[in-house]
């Protein structure tokens, strides 16, 4: 039987199993995928093992990304872009390395008929998580996005890597003073109590917000929204299911279905 895991430390919390096993099931795809704590130090040499061992692929979560890229020989473009990997293929004796965060946002929003195409996006935070869902959303021919962080210089970084794209970085402060169609939280003050340095002014009845992160209870940023009537108020855990289904059909060539595995964890969140 193929072999997958996902490297993490912690690793425990993930629901990367319980997904992929959901889609092998549903697609009749003979594979196993477990969890793997691994070392900082030692995450290279883990998955050289996997590797030897016959495994197929690996998702890579925190903190080891960055390393996973340093040991890819190919890369694709989402990935270049992103600097993170979080899906590794072992194939041909080569190590191919892709990120799914992003496809599995844009795939999320238009699961809730978010309409992306000509939409003012604005983006915050300018982190890792941030990085790898620009171009996925740029492709999406978005009419612009803005990138607004505490740290702007971070955000002017990100956007200048696409010179011939509608991207253009800010402070909160000035895009406060800006109207967009949807905002999405990349920041990682999405579970802490901290309250987004974002004014009232912009969310409005017509305004779509997404948080990538996701909890048991709502996250303060969603509170906020909902307090603000927003539109549509919408967590990451979408995000979660649609960037292992991307990673799935990399590894397998099918397109699994996200709606069961995702009201199963939504059931189990509840709990
Ligand atoms: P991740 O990989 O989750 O994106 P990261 O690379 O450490 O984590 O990035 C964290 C992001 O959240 C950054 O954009 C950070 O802003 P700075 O670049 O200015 O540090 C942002 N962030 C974290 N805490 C924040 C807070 N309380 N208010 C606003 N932004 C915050």
């Amino acid at each position: 039987m193929d072999q997958y895991l996902v490297y993490g430390n912690p690793i425990e919390q993930s629901k990367s199993p319980t997904i992929h096993t959901s889609f092998a099931n549903e697609c009749k795809q003979s594979m196993v995928y477990n969890k793997k704590l691994a070392e900082v130090d030692n995450f290279k040499k883990e998955v050289m093992n996997f590797i030897e061992a016959g495994g197929k692929g690996a998702n890579v979560t925190a903190p080891f990304k960055e390393q996973a890229m340093s040991m890819c020989d190919e890369l694709s473009e989402h990935a270049k872009f992103s600097g993170a990997v979080n899906t590794l293929t072992f194939k041909n004796g080569k190590i191919y390395g892709d990120t799914t965060d992003g496809v599995g946002l844009v795939r999320d929003l238009l699961e809730h008929d978010v309409k992306l195409s000509g939409s003012k996006v604005l983006l915050l935070g300018a982190g890792g998580a941030s990085k790898g869902v620009v171009l996925p959303l740029l492709d999406q021919n978005v009419k612009k996005l803005t990138i607004a962080n505490r740290t702007v210089s971070k955000a002017q970084d990100i956007a200048n890597q696409y010179p011939q794209k509608p991207i253009s970085a800010c402070s909160f402060e000035e895009a406060n003073k800006q109207g967009f169609d949807i905002i999405i939280n990349a920041t990682s003050a999405g579970l802490s109590g901290n309250g987004l340095p974002i004014s009232e002014s912009i969310i409005t009845p017509e305004t779509i917000c997404y948080d990538m992160t996701y909890g048991k209870a709502m996250t303060p940023f969603l509170k906020k929204a909902t307090s603000l009537k927003a539109k549509q108020v919408i967590d990451g855990l979408g995000m979660l299911v649609g960037q292992a289904a991307e990673s799935f059909y990399i590894w397998r060539g099918v397109k699994p279905s996200t709606s069961k595995v995702l009201k199963q964890l939504r059931n189990e969140l509840a709990k």
